[in-house]
């Protein structure tokens, strides 16, 4: 099967949040190109559409469970592409990995505790911190012209302090597209726990990556320790069925798995999923594959439009090296802008709208992410329009 990812996907009247939420009311219909909300406008695997439509042959859709054979879809799916074996029963859902974190904030630590972030990173993760009173401590990313690395020594002193309980790795890193290396993720875990951390794994980006680049799940480096180590994956970034809501909490420690029952199944009475999201996400894993690396092709090709086209026509921007994900992270401060206002000048000059760097954290000023899960033709258009309104305002 060959899937034409230059076919446009018309989400309009879909509720789609990407294209309804965009700045000003009425920018669909005004033409606006939306590459912000990290969801793909490429049509979604074959398998999964089948499976949703025999789903919906079935004419009833009452409770359903998140059953063995869902559960070994998953654990398949994590043997076959990253050599990572994990229990049925360590597996828990979670509607998404944002009410996650906010679930396991809440089991894992008290107001006011400290939880460390590496920013500039997915703006949620600090949200649910400051959301639920606890502190954000900011172990920035360092920049080394475009490409990003950890602080360790920051780290090292951060974990050290008593008031800090937890941490939130983004493993790929969304916005800046590192794919940790495994002497990075090694360093990165060794001093967490030796702090006595515990560490929540966000790994929703883990299928998405460039040819040649390889992910590692954390808690797989540190089998001793990974009743310390919460993962979080999901079937809905990497086969865009966000909409369906099911994600996967990997736990391993009996104790944080009886709180997350106390809590998530008894207290908020959450537990079952999605009728449709299971017959999705288990055709997703069970069949998926081929259309995953024919999606991962396209990608390499928009993020290699993108280096192209940045070369030529915008050679003061710079694309940090993208080893995952499918947002771009590029920098534009050569252009001088004020704080906020680049992205509100993409949507106003180019009827683009992107997320402004800001948002991920302080360091993001004058960085803008891109989603490139799009038709090229659409990304094509999207960067002409960039083009002209920045080449209108003189670079500083
Ligand atoms: C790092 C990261 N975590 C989580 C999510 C989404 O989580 P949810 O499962 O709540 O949709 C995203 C979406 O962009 C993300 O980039």
């Amino acid at each position: 099967m060959s899937y034409d990812f230059d076919r446009p996907v018309d989400r309009r009247g879909t509720g789609s949040i990407k294209w309804e939420r965009m700045g000003a009311p009425g920018a669909a219909e005004r033409g606006v190109i939306p590459l912000w909300v990290a969801d793909m406008d490429l049509p979604s695997a074959a398998p999964i559409l089948e499976a949703l439509r025999a789903r919906l042959e079935k004419d009833a859709f009452g409770y359903t469970e998140y059953g063995e054979e869902l559960r070994e879809a998953a654990r398949s799916w994590y043997r076959r592409r990253f050599g990572w074996e994990v229990a049925s029963g360590d597996i828990f859902y979670s509607p998404g990995i944002v009410p996650a974190l906010g679930f396991l904030i809440d089991i894992l630590t008290e107001p006011g505790d400290g939880v460390i972030v590496q920013r500039p990173v997915y703006h949620p993760f600090a949200n649910m911190i400051e959301g639920h009173g606890r502190r954000l401590v900011d172990n920035a990313l360092v920049e080394e012209d475009g490409r990003y690395r950890m602080d360790l020594d920051d780290l090292r002193a951060k974990a050290a302090d008593p008031r800090n309980k937890l941490v939130i790795l983004c493993s790929p890193h969304n916005p800046v597209g590192r794919v940790w290396a495994e002497e990075e993720l090694r360093a990165f875990g060794r001093i967490c726990l030796d702090a006595g951390l515990v560490v929540l794994s966000d790994e929703i980006h883990h299928d998405i990556l460039r040819r040649g680049v390889a992910h590692r799940p954390l808690e797989a480096l540190f089998p001793e320790e990974r009743p310390r180590i919460v993962t979080m994956t999901a079937p809905s970034k990497t086969f865009n069925i966000a909409g369906l809501q099911l994600s996967n909490v990997v736990i391993r420690d009996p104790e944080i798995q009886k709180r997350w029952k106390e809590l998530v199944h008894g207290r908020l009475g959450l537990e079952l999923p999605n009728a449709f999201a299971v017959a999705a996400a288990r055709a997703a894993w069970e069949s998926g594959e081929a259309w995953l690396e024919e999606l991962k092709a396209y990608l390499d090709g928009n993020f290699a439009y993108l280096a192209g086209f940045l070369e030529k026509r915008l050679p003061r921007a710079r694309l940090s090296p993208a080893e995952g994900t499918y947002l771009a992270w590029v920098d534009f401060r050569a252009w001088g802008f004020r704080r906020g206002e680049l992205a509100a000048f993409a949507l106003e000059e180019a009827r683009v709208c992107v997320n402004d760097g800001a948002i991920f954290g302080p360091q993001g000023e004058g960085f803008l992410r891109l989603n490139l899960a799009c038709p090229r033709t659409a990304l094509a258009e999207a960067l002409e329009r960039l083009a002209a309104a920045l080449e209108r305002r003189r670079a500083t």
